[in-house]
């Protein structure tokens, strides 16, 4: 892009004046819904999920700052079969879990919920009773209520610990929200003449979908026994976020192994007619992330890895990356400031490297990678902002001071570096629309690397007044927009590190 230096300087200027740094606030505010994949009740948060909530998060900052209403909503697995069989298991070999609060913890659980899956794939009988217990559970029958709540409860207070340490912000809606909707969508998709009966069941057949036999598929909405699907919970979703939250656009952020679930979904939608012209379904779809080895990432003993272990390891090896610098920079830091800067550089590096991905590919997860100080990583992007903190405080600069400095643009790099600050209106308009956080990403590299380039070619502090002022004012836009740009990828910048 040519643009004139004195358009450029006025605008910085603008830029600086500006508490929005020159961001306009949407002039057609809606309501964005942003759906979480998150893990089903009794399962454990791994790795996929951190994919669906980092990126949601993304998704959802962008748009609130730009002004939107946002409900981000997490479609918590909350109901179904799964309960069936956990709490037939529990009833038969740990009764109490069924009536007294936090008697079991996530991790037995989970470890439950497996042995019930096992004996349910092998013991009809045991299938009989979970499929009861179902039915008990859609009934309201007490009992069997109280224990789904205790059951619920125990993993939500799970989800709770990572959430608050990714710091993302969650209305849990689970599938259970939308049961007393379900009976509407069959009612709804019979009378506009969309449902067929198949081999017992109620299903919509798909246009554009077919088996390997060249027949169209169908979309199961009720099973012969009467029980609904996960796609029907997903119409009875999309019909209540159109009808009664009043959503604009519906943004599903999960694995692109649901691709073919959503397409079917948006289109049984669609042909029923709940879906005006001015309202959007867009799923966001996500590669897998990837071990050293090019396969899905797992623990060296096969399992899937926990979310929970994947954070703290993060955080161990920034801890030990952060003491061998000040070892080797003779540093002496309080164990509140290594702590603090470990956490945050740990857990930054994480949403970090996946953010920077086009989401839609899949992407290798490396502890050595995501923490290098070089390359296009958090640890690189915090590392600019410090150093800009750093010409402050040792300029004694109170930048809000700065205020009506005359920006002039003299150098190749000061021009470079000013222009790509100007596109952050542009790079944050890509990411709205087009719901791709890795742009945001790609931006804020190279303004680290113009920043870089300049300071390391531009005297700032020991330049003459006006130059020197000009300069600093140059900074502070940078290290506003750093900090704005990381902010809306979920990352908190360091005042040092
Ligand atoms: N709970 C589901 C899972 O773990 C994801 C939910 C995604 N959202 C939706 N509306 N289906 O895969």
């Amino acid at each position: 892009m040519r643009l004139k230096t004195a358009y450029v300087e006025q605008q910085i200027n603008i830029m600086q004046a500006d508490s929005r740094l020159g961001v306009p606030l949407t002039n057609k505010p809606q309501l964005e819904i942003v759906d979480f994949s998150s893990p089903n009740i009794a399962k454990e948060m791994h790795v996929g999920h951190l994919r669906s909530t980092i990126i949601g998060d993304c998704i959802a900052r962008v748009l609130e700052f730009r002004g939107h209403n946002v409900l981000r909503l997490n479609h918590v697995g909350d109901w179904g079969t799964q309960f069936g069989m956990l709490i037939t298991y529990l009833r038969e070999k740990y009764p109490e879990a069924l009536t007294t609060e936090n008697a079991l913890d996530i991790g037995d659980l989970v470890s439950f919920y497996k042995k019930a899956k096992q004996r349910f794939d092998t013991d009809e009988d045991f299938q009989k009773s979970a499929r009861h217990e179902v039915l008990k559970l859609q009934a309201g029958e007490k009992n069997t209520n109280h224990a789904w709540k205790l059951l619920c409860e125990q993993s939500r207070q799970e989800f709770k610990v990572i959430y608050n340490l990714l710091d993302i912000q969650l209305q849990e809606r689970g599938e259970s929200f939308y049961n007393s909707f379900l009976p509407a969508v069959v009612l709804d998709l019979e009378a506009s003449q969309l449902l067929e009966l198949n081999q017992g069941a109620n299903v919509v057949f798909l246009e554009g979908f077919t088996n390997r036999q060249g027949e169209p598929l169908p979309l199961i909405i009720q099973k012969s026994d009467g029980g609904y699907n996960y796609a029907t919970t997903d119409l009875a979703a999309v019909r209540y976020r159109i009808q009664l939250d009043k959503a604009k656009r519906i943004i599903y952020v999960t694995d692109s192994g649901q691709a073919n679930h959503f397409a079917g979904v948006f289109q049984v939608a669609r042909r029923a007619g709940w879906v005006p012209d001015d309202v959007e379904l867009v799923h966001v779809p996500f590669g897998l992330v990837l071990g050293k080895d090019g396969k899905k990432l797992k623990t060296r003993s096969g399992d899937t890895v926990r979310l929970r272990d994947l954070i703290d390891e993060a955080v161990n090896h920034a801890r030990e990356d952060l003491d061998a610098r000040l070892k080797e920079e003779q540093r002496e830091e309080s164990a509140e400031f290594v702590i603090n800067v470990s956490l945050v550089v740990g857990i930054s590096a994480v949403k970090y490297a996946d953010l920077s991905q086009n989401r839609t590919s899949s992407y290798k997860f490396s502890f050595d990678n995501m923490l290098s100080l070089k390359g296009n990583t958090a640890p690189y992007m915090l590392y600019a902002y410090v150093r800009i903190r750093g010409i402050a405080r040792s300029g004694k600069i109170n930048f809000t001071q700065l205020g009506d400095t005359k920006i002039i643009l003299k150098e190749d790099l000061e021009l470079a570096l000013a222009k790509h600050l100007l596109q952050l209106g542009e790079v944050i308009n890509v990411v709205e629309t087009e719901l791709l956080p890795h742009r945001l990403c790609d931006y804020l590299y190279q303004l680290s690397d113009k920043f870089n380039k300049f300071y390391e070619n531009c005297p700032v502090l020991k330049s003459e007044a006006t130059i020197r002022n000009s300069r600093l004012a140059l900074c502070d836009v940078t290290a506003r927009v750093l900090k704005l740009g990381l902010s809306l990828l979920g990352i908190p910048v360091l005042e040092r590190m």
